[in-house]
């Protein structure tokens, strides 16, 4: 029988839990060892699952092909934001052409709703204020967020992709099983980032991957060895449990 008992000191495990941040600068010219990268994704199979089902395919796109996908990702973001920010003439030729218009999750930019906004404004402006972006600045903004689109220079790009039939389980499952990687990549010192951002542009990914259409794409990670750029060291305000806590009646 396998032991199902850790010998971990519980307060350790606090400290590493609160010492797992975002990183959004990664030395690009070091490689994620393999042995590495196959002992995160394994981890990531330890999560709980649905029934085990397990509803999730990975997509791992490094060498060539994750620069593939950042130049194609950087032109369309180029596209996307010249015709937003432009003039009529400017939107039009994003309207008729289509390039750079979100071909899946097209409702992931939706304003947040009024209970939630106030908690991605502050981590907004308190990320900004540490980069020196100018806060009425949308070229500044436009090119902070073209980073996304370069990965933040991580030399490894996972893109998650969940089960449609499972619903919001699938989600569920996915998000059980990156946390995992991203706490086993903390693990062997390397930084991660989720990003939402990197959905909108699904067909880019089916052309490098063979993703069957029972699957949409839920988030890429970003995966690598961080810089000690500051932005690594910007630590997003944490809410204390009374705020997720529901009142009885
Ligand atoms: C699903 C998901 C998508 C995210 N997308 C982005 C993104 O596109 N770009 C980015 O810089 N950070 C992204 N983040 C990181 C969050 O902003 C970050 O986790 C949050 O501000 C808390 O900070 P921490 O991870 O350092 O604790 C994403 C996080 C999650 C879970």
């Amino acid at each position: 029988m396998t032991s199902h008992k850790s010998n971990l000191d519980a307060a350790a495990v606090s400290q590493f839990l609160a010492s797992r941040r975002t990183t959004r600068d990664f030395i690009k010219d070091k490689p994620v060892p393999q042995e590495i990268l196959d002992q995160i994704l394994t981890d990531a199979l330890t999560a709980p699952s649905w029934s085990n089902t397990r509803p999730f395919k990975i997509a791992v796109a490094t060498g060539d092909v994750r620069d593939r996908i950042s130049t194609e990702f950087l032109s369309r973001w180029d596209a996307l934001a010249k015709g937003r920010n432009g003039n009529f003439f400017a939107k039009l030729k994003l309207i008729t052409s289509r390039y750079g218009l979100p071909t899946s999750n097209r409702l992931s930019a939706k304003p947040y709703v009024a209970e939630l906004k106030p908690r991605a404004n502050r981590v907004g402006a308190e990320l900004y204020g540490l980069l020196g972006v100018a806060r009425g600045s949308r070229e500044e903004r436009d090119a902070q967020w073209a980073k996304n689109y370069e990965f933040f220079g991580a030399p490894v790009e996972l893109f998650i992709f969940i089960h449609k039939s499972l619903g919001i389980w699938s989600a569920s499952d996915a998000g059980l099983m990156i946390e995992n990687v991203v706490l086993s990549a903390h693990a062997h010192g390397l930084g991660t980032c989720a990003q939402g951002a990197v959905v909108i542009w699904d067909d880019v990914l089916r052309k490098e991957f063979d993703v069957s259409d029972d699957y949409r794409l839920l988030t890429g990670l970003a995966v690598g060895y961080p810089t000690e750029a500051p932005v690594n060291s910007f630590g997003a305000h944490r809410i204390g449990p009374d705020e997720i806590l529901l009142k009885k009646k």
